[in-house]
């Protein structure tokens, strides 16, 4: 992703909560990264952060008070203007309270409520606070009037507690800042279009202990949502069995073991989506029979019968009304026979071809080689690359066709 943070102006404002911490590496990166960053703390932040530790690192002096030292006043106003992106963090209950009441008695609410850009709020609280109805109600009221929650996540807490109240990681918090600056400036036509994508092997289950797999990692299905999704898409991935996460804000992560699974999951987004793009390794056949209990090894050979699974991507193919359906296929022969003939028999738009005849190609290994053909008789050959340039060189056949 290009820096899409740098010379941006963010306004953090640091509440009082054991998470403003964390805060410190959220700054520093943000002003690696080229962005202007101005604290604001609230009185009860000075209990758990110094302004000299986080004016060392944002390079500006940090404010509380309405009134300064000089005599002359910290303007909420002028700051509000100047903002391109005020980030709130850690948001804590009184905080979130006082924004969905109005509630203004410090400088940093007062800036808020005078800000008219993107309002990022990060909360963190101790586990029953943040279950409490108030705080549901209250996030979801702040939500309603167009800020962006980033939400808290499960974990240890400075109580000792486990449970869901932890702020989000810097990292975490970071990527939303980034991504939303780099869908602010996206030019793509996937901007702010639907797209379905599915990565992974599935698993068609034998019994408790065994399936039948493969050897898909999901690292071309997930390069493909991050790059659609950096590109400003709304993405839909659903994956089957993958070591692999994404944070990404633009992606919903759904995972699934099996076809029959992943059929039901597609099908529930497919009508509504742009584009579907089908880079998982989907098993054509599954055990017939499942067994409850782990099967006993015997003296005799032990046979499978294996039936025939959906084809999710022809069923997708029959039912194509706006979609642009892309599929992938992988083949050790014959390649673009093979491949020419699935992009008809299953009614798509385009094929992407890799074969495992080519070196640094298929599954697992971080590069893939791929050709792309297309109904209208198009092919285009590509080199040999990371899969992460692949996502992009698909994502941008994509985009010519939906032009
Ligand atoms: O995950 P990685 O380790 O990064 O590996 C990437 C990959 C090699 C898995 C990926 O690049 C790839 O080729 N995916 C498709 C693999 C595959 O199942 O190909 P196929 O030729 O068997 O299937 C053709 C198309 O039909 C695919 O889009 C597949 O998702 C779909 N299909 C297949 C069978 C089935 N029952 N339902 C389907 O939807």
């Amino acid at each position: 992703m290009a820096n899409s943070l740098q010379g941006r102006k963010v306004l953090v404002g640091v509440t009082g909560g054991i998470a403003a911490y964390k805060i410190h590496f959220l700054i520093r990166e943000l002003v690696k990264n080229g962005a202007e960053v101005q604290v604001i703390m609230t009185e009860d932040a000075h209990q758990f952060v110094t302004p000299l530790s986080l004016s060392t690192l944002s390079r500006k002096p940090v404010y509380t008070d309405f009134y300064n030292t000089e005599g002359t006043w910290n303007n909420h106003v002028d700051l509000a203007l100047w903002v391109d992106v005020m980030l709130i963090a850690p948001c804590t209950a009184n905080t979130l309270a006082k924004m969905a009441t109005g509630l203004c008695d410090n400088l940093l609410q007062a800036t808020y409520l005078s800000a008219k850009c993107p309002v990022f709020v990060a909360p963190a609280m101790d586990l029953d606070m943040y279950a409490h109805p108030t705080t549901t109600e209250n996030l979801k009221k702040i939500e309603g009037f167009g800020n962006r929650i980033i939400p808290a996540e499960e974990g240890e807490l400075a109580s000792g507690l486990m449970g869901l109240g932890r702020m989000a990681e810097p990292e975490t918090i970071f990527r939303h800042l980034q991504q939303f600056f780099s869908t602010e400036n996206s030019k793509s036509l996937l901007k702010g279009k639907k797209i379905l994508i599915t990565a992974g092997p599935t698993f068609e289950p034998i019994d408790p202990v065994r399936f039948i797999g493969n050897h898909s990692s999901g690292k071309m299905g997930f390069a493909l949502a991050e790059a659609a999704a950096d590109r400003g898409a709304e993405v839909i991935l659903i994956t089957g069995p993958s070591s692999l996460h994404t944070t990404h804000p633009n992606i919903s992560l759904h995972a699934v073991i099996s076809a029959k699974e992943m059929l039901e999951e597609v099908f529930k987004y497919y009508e509504n989506v742009d584009v579907a793009i089908m880079s998982a390794a989907v098993a054509d056949y599954t055990p017939k029979y499942y067994s409850d209990q782990k099967i006993k090894k015997k003296e005799q050979d032990f046979m499978i019968e294996l039936v025939k699974n959906p084809d999710i991507l022809k069923t997708m193919g029959e039912k194509k009304s706006h979609q642009l359906l892309v599929g992938f296929a992988l083949e050790t022969q014959n390649e673009v026979e093979y491949a020419k003939s699935k992009l008809v028999q299953k009614n798509l738009d385009l094929i992407i071809l890799n074969s495992l005849q080519d070196s640094g190609a298929g599954f697992k290994r971080d590069t893939n080689k791929i050709s792309i053909f297309t109904k209208e008789g198009e092919s285009k050959v590509f080199d040999l690359k990371k899969k992460t340039e692949v996502a992009e060189d698909i994502l941008n056949v994509v985009e010519e066709k939906l032009h």
